[in-house]
């Protein structure tokens, strides 16, 4: 599909963006996982929520959806069925490593696949721990690609230091040893986003943070849960954030927008680089920090530094970041983010091929890019790779190019935010 983008001045109003998409797959895993129901409010219903949903429907768990809610009646740990046919994570790395982690707990087979994208994502991660915990697992390549089948095991507790900057690889192990006997430890020295810890620990499972990279669970135990209610997707939010804040004119607000400090990277780095966010009406839902965010447009930004320090807690959102970079005053150097090479296409190699298109100086690195400030952008036909958040920097990216863009593959803005281009007419103009 192709979406025509066209420039604007002003970006104004008052919008909210829909559910985290970390918290939602979480929200759906570890509520099958409850003794009893949990109904969840603000779900994200997209492409990769949707395919965590159906694989553990395929395991036998129920989930009802009504106006408000969606409810999911939990199986315990130990109440699921082996599955009749393959599961299908679609596009979404998250579903297939976080169950990666459940399955291999499971006294039962399976296999996980995905799409064509998916399908060259590195599993071995994930693989390589979860053998060494016990779990039977095969793969293309000796488990490094999918399809993956895997025969679960009674788990051994696990002691593992992360060797990438991986929430999902993290997250994977915490799951799986919820399914040992004993206390697993994990080293997470890169600070990645931490949801998976807070959501257990407010389900009632020991687990604690000794320290600031050291995570600790105690297992077996019962988890159990009624509500959980699910704030915006910051990560969705970066965009129109930008948008704003680029615009000449206006001034937005972005209600209800989780504010995880392993996630607040982009607000940080927008505000060095000279923007104006205030956060407002800061409170708390399931143990997630959430607030309102007011942008103001008309900013002038200057270039920055990104370095592995930051990355972290800033990976998804540095297509959003180099669109910022774009209308800046002088450079701005992003290093220490090679993992962007490895997400739902290789996010260096897109950005830096599109953004070109449509004019703008910039420089590709082994770990990162070079963006040349000040660029005068022309419209141009892009292509969004399959990519989601390449699909949306490229529509603010247009936004303020001197004629109209046609965005190629924007159907891939599905996968987390399918209301996008709806959403963003509703507040450009
Ligand atoms: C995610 C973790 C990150 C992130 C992805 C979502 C998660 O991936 O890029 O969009 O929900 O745990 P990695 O674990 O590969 O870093």
């Amino acid at each position: 599909m192709e979406t025509v983008v066209k420039p604007v001045e002003n970006v104004e109003g008052r919008i909210r963006v829909p559910g985290d998409k970390s918290i939602s797959h979480r929200a759906l895993l570890f509520s099958s996982l409850t003794e009893g129901s949990v109904e969840i409010e603000g779900l994200l219903e997209a492409g990769d929520t949707v395919s965590t949903m159906n694989c553990l429907k395929a395991l036998g768990v129920e989930i009802e959806k009504d106006a408000e809610k969606i409810t999911v009646k939990g199986k315990g740990l130990r109440g699921f069925k082996e599955p009749e046919n393959v599961l299908d994570a679609g596009n979404s790395g998250t579903t297939a490593r976080l169950l990666a982690g459940l399955l291999a707990g499971q006294p039962f087979h399976s296999t996980l696949t995905g799409d064509s994208s998916l399908r060259k994502r590195p599993m071995q991660r994930v693989i390589e721990p979860l053998r060494q915990m016990g779990a039977f697992i095969n793969g293309r390549n000796n488990g490094e690609l999918l399809p993956l089948s895997i025969r679960g095991y009674d788990l051994l507790p696990v002691n593992y230091s992360l060797p990438v900057p991986s929430a999902q690889v993290k997250s994977a192990l915490l799951i799986a040893a919820l399914y040992s006997r004993g206390t697993s430890e994990i080293i997470d020295r890169y600070g990645t986003r931490d949801h998976t810890e807070r959501m257990l620990q407010y389900l009632g499972a020991d687990i604690k943070k000794l320290g600031k990279y050291h995570i600790r669970l105690k297992s077996p135990v019962k988890l159990k849960g009624e509500r959980l209610r699910i704030p915006g997707d910051i990560s969705t939010a970066a965009f129109f954030i930008v948008a704003a804040t680029l615009a000449p004119r206006g001034e937005l607000y972005i209600e209800d927008v989780g504010i995880n400090p392993s996630r607040t990277g982009i607000l940080e780095v927008l505000q060095k680089m000279g923007a104006e966010i205030g956060i407002l009406n800061r409170r708390e839902y399931n143990s997630e920090p959430v607030a309102d965010l007011l942008v103001k447009g008309g900013r002038r930004l200057k270039g920055t530094e990104i370095s592995a320090e930051i990355t972290p807690r800033v990976i998804d959102e540095i297509p959003a970041l180099a669109v910022a970079a774009l209308f800046a005053e002088g450079d701005t150097v992003i290093r220490g983010a090679a993992e962007l090479r490895l997400k739902e296409s290789d996010r260096l190699k897109s950005i830096f091929v599109e953004l070109q298109k449509m004019g703008a100086l910039v420089r590709e690195l082994p770990d990162g890019l070079v963006i040349r400030g000040g660029a005068k952008l022309t419209g141009a036909r892009c292509e969004s790779h399959g990519d989601h958040r390449i699909a949306m920097a490229l529509a603010i990216a247009a936004l303020f190019a001197g004629s109209e863009s046609v965005i190629d593959g924007s159907e891939a803005v599905q996968v987390s935010c399918p209301g996008f281009f709806e959403l963003l007419n509703g507040v450009a103009s």
